[in-house]
Formats: C-alpha cells, sequence, structure tokens
C-alpha cells in the first residue's frame, strides 16, 4: 500500500498464476503446458531470427502471423487480431467489448483471469452457476446481458460444451459479444470459429501455449468480424503498439504452418488422457469428461489439498484450487508424456 498508488490499484485483486518451480526435478504437472516441445521447425526459425535485424522494431501489425493464422482457418486477415499471449488478447476483449451497463456473464467455475480483468477494467459481472455436473447450461445464460464469456472446454473442469449449444446461444443473444475461448479446443473439443462467418457477435480466442508448445513464447489470437477485431486493434494501439515481437512472430508463424507436428502433438496428448483416465477411474478416482489437455479429478476418500500436497512430497506438482468448495475436492492435472503419467500413477497408488 502507497499514498502514490492510483486509487484503482488498492482494489484490484491481481491473478496468481500456478507455480513455476525454480527446481528442475519435478514432473511439473500444474499449468498445462505441452510435455512436448515445439516443432523443430520454430526452433530453427527462432534460430534464424536471432541476427542484426533485431535492432529494428517488429512489425506492428504482425501482418506475416496473421496470414499464417487466417490461411490456417480459412479466414481473412482483417478477421484475426494477435496479441502476447491470449491473456493479453482476452484483457483487451474485456476492455473493448465488455465494458457496457449490464453485467458481464460467464460460469462461476472457470478461469480465474476472467473477474480479474473486469477487476482492472470496472467491468460488471454476474457468476452464472455450473450445473451439478458442472456443465454450462445455456439457457441460463438468456438473460440482459453486457458480453457472455466462457473457456471451450471449459477450466479447469475440461468439460467440453457441444457446438450445437454455442450455437444456439448466439441465435439467442445477438444483442452482445459472445466470447469463446479456445485456449484448449485442439485436445478434442468442437471449435466455434466454422460459425465466425454467420455470427458478427461471435470472437474466438485461440493460444500457442497449450497445442503448439510455445507457452514460453507468449502467442495468442482473437478470431471474429472485423468490427469486433478493428476494436482490439484500437485498444492495443493505445497500449503497446509492438505486443508481438521479432521472435515470436517468427517462431508462432513456423508453429502455424507445421501441421503434421501439431496433429502429432496433439493425438498423442489425447492418448495420453484415455489411459491416464481409465487407469486414475481404477484407483477410485472420479474423472470429470474432458476434451483438454489436463483433467479434473477427485477421490472420495481422500481431500483435494492433501492429496496435492502428498504428490509434491513424490515431486508431482499438480493444481488445487480451494475456491470455490464446491471444486476442494478436485485436483486439476495436466497431461504429461506417458511416462510422467506413469510416475504419477505410481505415486497415487501408493497414496490412496
Ligand atoms: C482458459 C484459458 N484461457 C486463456 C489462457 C491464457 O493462455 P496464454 O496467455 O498462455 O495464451 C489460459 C492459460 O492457462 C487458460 O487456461
Amino acid at each position: 500500500m502507497s499514498k502514490y498508488w492510483s486509487p484503482i490499484v488498492h482494489q484490484l485483486t491481481p491473478y496468481v498464476p500456478g507455480e513455476q518451480p525454480k527446481l528442475t526435478n519435478l514432473v511439473k504437472l500444474n499449468t498445462n503446458e505441452n510435455p512436448y516441445g515445439p516443432s523443430p521447425k520454430v526452433i530453427a526459425a527462432l534460430q534464424a531470427e536471432a541476427a542484426e535485424t533485431l535492432r529494428l522494431y517488429p512489425d506492428p501489425n504482425s501482418d506475416r502471423l496473421k496470414t499464417a493464422i487466417a490461411e490456417y482457418h480459412g479466414l481473412q486477415n482483417n478477421q484475426v487480431f494477435v496479441g502476447n499471449g491470449s491473456d493479453e488478447v482476452l484483457a483487451h476483449a474485456f476492455h473493448a467489448l465488455f465494458q457496457h451497463e449490464q453485467p458481464l456473464l460467464f460460469p462461476d467455475i472457470t478461469y480465474s483471469f476472467y473477474p480479474v480483468y473486469c477487476g482492472l477494467y470496472g467491468i460488471e459481472y454476474a457468476p452464472i452457476a455450473l450445473n451439478e455436473r458442472f456443465e454450462i447450461n445455456i439457457d441460463d445464460y438468456l438473460r440482459p446481458n453486457g458480453g457472455i464469456i466462457f473457456p471451450n472446454p471449459n477450466a479447469p473442469t475440461g468439460i467440453p460444451l457441444a457446438l450445437s449449444e454455442i450455437e444456439r446461444l448466439l441465435k439467442a443473444n445477438q444483442h452482445s459479444v459472445v466470447l469463446v475461448d479456445e485456449a484448449y479446443v485442439d485436445f478434442g473439443t468442437e471449435s466455434a470459429v466454422q460459425l465466425i462467418q454467420q455470427y458478427p457477435n461471435l470472437l474466438v480466442t485461440h493460444t500457442l501455449s497449450k497445442a503448439r508448445s510455445l507457452a514460453g513464447l507468449r502467442v495468442g489470437y482473437a478470431l471474429g468480424h472485423p468490427d469486433l477485431i478493428e476494436a482490439l486493434i484500437r485498444v492495443k494501439d493505445s497500449f503497446n503498439s509492438y505486443p508481438i515481437d521479432r521472435f515470436a512472430e517468427a517462431g508462432a508463424v513456423a508453429a502455424m504452418q507445421d501441421h503434421a507436428y501439431f496433429n502429432q502433438a496433439c493425438a498423442q496428448v489425447v492418448a495420453t488422457r484415455t489411459h491416464l483416465i481409465k487407469e486414475l477411474q481404477a484407483l477410485g478416482f472420479e474423472v470429470l469428461p474432458s476434451g483438454a489437455n489436463f483433467i479434473f479429478a477427485q477421490h472420495p476418500a481422500h481431500a483435494g489439498e492433501a492429496l496435492t500436497a502428498k504428490l509434491r512430497e513424490q515431486n508431482i506438482i499438480v493444481r488445487h484450487f480451494k475456491k470455490p468448495s464446491r471444486i476442494a475436492p478436485y485436483l486439476r492435472i495436466t497431461i504429461g508424456t506417458d511416462a510422467q503419467s506413469e510416475y504419477l500413477v505410481n505415486a497415487l497408488k501408493s497414496i490412496v
């Protein structure tokens, strides 16, 4: 606290990211990173970028990257916005599209950055309770609102929502922006990108942090109608003209273009997930259905916090959320390599 702070700073409750431990011998299953490195073509592109040209600013419009993203999704460049991680893209979307009189709606159990952005930008919001199976019920969102946002699949539950339900929402809610945060969509969830041409109020965000193994590079993007994209560009150009540096652009372009590597890495994560779920169920865990690179699981005989601590003693880090209490029994476990999964299962066998 300091008298020098702007008043709003006193009221902020910042987001707390999952731990990034300094120890290297841990089985790190706590922040939904990809267990496999990025495509070798990405590494080569980054190496080529380490050159004298670094003295120059990057392209403020990141045109090369927008083209690669637009080509991948079958869209035009003016339907693409890029930013420094999808967190930054989301922040700009909150600022540019959700500051209205009616409250923003999002699930009560969801990505915990959403209420943080609301605090930063003074946006009213109304949390909408997930049903008893932790699912999003679209009917609960059919009420006056200044915008709607949810991840698909949701986080930290991992539960996917059918595309038909998203379309039902878009049909019924045409007066405000519906933002579908598809950070984890590539691990087996249907994407709403195919609805963009039909619904000018749909914005979809993606990240290169998960399926493309580039959490360290910080690149995310939004796809939607050019009018929505223009709003984001206006905010970005009032904030930081160069969010994508030369390395990020070069690496991200290579990642968007290496389809074979991407498909193979996603398929491997999904295969490991299927196997891990079976193993955990055999140990008595209840595991929620997952369309993501993580699972949300609880054991009826063991509290979530205690299990997390016991795994840590065996050098395994998973994520535990104390609040809301409905999810306190659950652990969020990132899908690692097969070897990491086996290590986890053996540790859990000794605990439960
Ligand atoms: C639902 C969701 N959206 C967005 C993000 C942000 O990802 P990034 O800023 O790495 O692109 C995350 C990160 O964990 C997430 O879980």
